[in-house]
């Protein structure tokens, strides 16, 4: 891998987005305090919010906020491309995509601005019911947290032919998981739990699994070699474990090291179809590429894309071409897979 590794120079991206990556990464060193707390009055100040948008379509998306568990704010924002559903039964059933945002299991939310616009273009682009999930974040609440609100939006949505807060068209037997660093290993371990829950509507057919944030104790060959890109840094995310495991445990719980000997054992599942996106000026590539080389030992279905150039959570800069074209790959996976008998 090193004699791959990136010369600096070659990190070639616009200056108003290097300027945007560098007020992230300064909002969010500022909020992390040392003592294992974070700043939420500031880090609120320096996180862009949009709200949903019932009445009105956005590039002819609408959005809505739905509360799953107001006991522990649990919600999600759903976003329906215009028309579906306005006469049920004479529009096209549409894939279901359940969406969870990245920030290291401690920052951002559903109701970020740049998420905000990410999962229009998901819906609008699929096309698709995207719900962006709304889970609890740490510091104030840790593993397993994450994963339980990640779970119970899926058993939420299985009752829904109760509920009835989906458009008519929302088709659940195509879910299709999706998310990026954080939201991709909160994707993974929800995907895990769904295989094991005998839903009775819901049924994930896919897993997009975009620059998942996952580690070990070990330091790989990426984590030593890529110093100073964005967002990502060693110190940064051995911050963001501590704060989000159980105290006592180390980077080898299975939650991180997903497929180290510590790992759940999924050759037995029926776990869905799988694409995982690398960049190559992420820190964090090698762990991914383990990942996907242990869902194919483990007998899944999974492809692997590389983005060379592209640096972790390059994907939310819709300037960058790399953006749409990843846009596009993903359609095509889920396009695919929804053709799949
Ligand atoms: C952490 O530091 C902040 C700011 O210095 C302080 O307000 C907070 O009480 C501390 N929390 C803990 C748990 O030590
Ligand atoms: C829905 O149905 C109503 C009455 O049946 C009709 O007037 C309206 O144009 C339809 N809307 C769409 C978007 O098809
Ligand atoms: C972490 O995972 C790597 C393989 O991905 C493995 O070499 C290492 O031993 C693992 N550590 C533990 C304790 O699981
Ligand atoms: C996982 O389970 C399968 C079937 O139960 C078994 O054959 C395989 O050896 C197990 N893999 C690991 C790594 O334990």
């Amino acid at each position: 891998m090193s004699s791959e590794t990136p010369e600096p120079a070659k990190l070639a991206i616009p200056w108003r987005t290097r300027l945007v990556l560098t007020m992230i990464s300064a909002a969010t060193d500022l909020s992390r305090r040392s003592n294992g707390t974070i700043n939420r009055r500031l880090l609120n100040l320096l996180d862009f919010k949009s709200s949903p948008s019932p009445n009105k379509p956005i590039h002819s998306i609408i959005s809505s906020d739905i509360t799953v568990d107001p006991t522990r704010n649990l919600w999600f924002r759903l976003y329906t491309p215009e028309n579906s559903g306005v006469n049920g039964s004479d529009t096209p059933s549409l894939p279901v995509v359940v969406f969870f945002h990245g920030g290291g299991f401690s920052f951002l939310s559903a109701a970020s601005s740049s998420y905000d616009v990410v999962c229009r273009r998901f819906a609008r682009i699929f096309p698709a019911i995207v719900l962006s999930v709304n889970y609890r974040l740490t510091p104030e609440h840790r593993f397993p947290c994450q994963y339980d609100d990640g779970f119970e939006v899926l058993r939420f949505l299985d009752n829904d032919r109760a509920n009835g807060l989906l458009p008519p068209n929302a088709d659940l037997s195509k879910c299709f998981l999706v998310g990026d660093s954080a939201g991709a290993n909160l994707a993974h371990h929800v995907a895990v739990r769904a295989c094991r829950a005998g839903f009775q509507n819901v049924k994930v057919i896919g897993l997009v699994s975009i620059q998942p944030y996952f580690g070990g104790q070990e330091r790989t060959e990426s984590e030593l070699q890529l110093v100073g890109y964005p967002f990502v840094t060693v110190e940064r995310t051995d911050w963001c474990w501590r704060v989000f495991l159980p105290d006592g445990s180390d980077r080898d719980h299975y939650a991180v090291n997903v497929s180290g000997p510590n790992a759940e054992n999924i050759s037995d599942l029926d776990f869905p179809d799988t694409i995982v996106i690398v960049g190559g000026f992420d820190p964090l590539q090698d762990w991914q590429r383990r990942y996907y080389e242990w869902l194919k030992r483990s007998g899944k279905e999974a492809t692997l894309i590389e983005y060379p150039k592209m640096f972790h959570a390059f994907y939310i800069f819709p300037e960058l071409p790399e953006s749409s074209r990843l846009f596009s790959e993903i359609k095509e996976f889920v396009t695919k897979r929804l053709s799949k008998p």
